[in-house]
């Protein structure tokens, strides 16, 4: 078995299984690994049984249990099966071509970061990201433009060349 599933699994039976014991493990596999990885995060997902979307929402919230340097906004989108046969790849190219960055990089200002993750829990209403712990589904390439036009008034950032 992997050592961090091994280690999620051992923080597991020591906190609980349940949703309020999530800080705890989050922070257990930080001080151990001294990053939370996609995989860490998924692992507790499973371990836990809860939505991955809730672990990424509760790890982005609590912003010192990320230790690789991310942008202020993390868009996650889904890459599993039934986000990829409804436009999944438009959605993503809309928005690496409004950023500007491709998956796994960072905005040059630290604004966004823009990475894939697993199934959110969310199929129903794919193609479906997270942007930190806000969830939005049924994207279409129109609906991504207009909503990361949001975050960047937010910010004031422009990435119009
Ligand atoms: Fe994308 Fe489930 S496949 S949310």
């Amino acid at each position: 078995m992997n050592p961090v599933s091994d280690l999620i699994k051992n923080l597991a039976d020591q906190h609980g299984r349940s949703r309020h014991n999530l800080l705890p493990i989050l922070q257990g596999v930080v001080e151990q690994e001294k990053y939370l990885s996609e995989f860490s995060m998924t692992e507790i997902a499973r371990e836990l049984d809860l939505p991955a979307a809730e672990v990424y929402g509760t790890a982005t919230f609590y912003s010192f249990l990320e230790h690789k340097k991310m942008g202020r906004y993390i868009i996650r989108i889904c890459k599993t099966i039934t986000c990829s046969m409804k436009g999944k790849n438009q959605v993503l190219l809309a928005i690496e071509d409004m950023l500007k960055i491709n998956v796994g990089e960072t905005t040059p200002d630290g604004t966004f970061s823009l990475l894939q993750t697993n199934c959110l829990g969310f199929c129903h209403k794919a193609p479906a990201m997270l942007i930190n712990n806000e969830v939005f589904t049924d994207l279409t390439p129109e609906k991504v433009r207009d909503i990361l036009s949001t975050y960047m008034k937010k910010k004031g950032a422009s990435y119009d060349n």
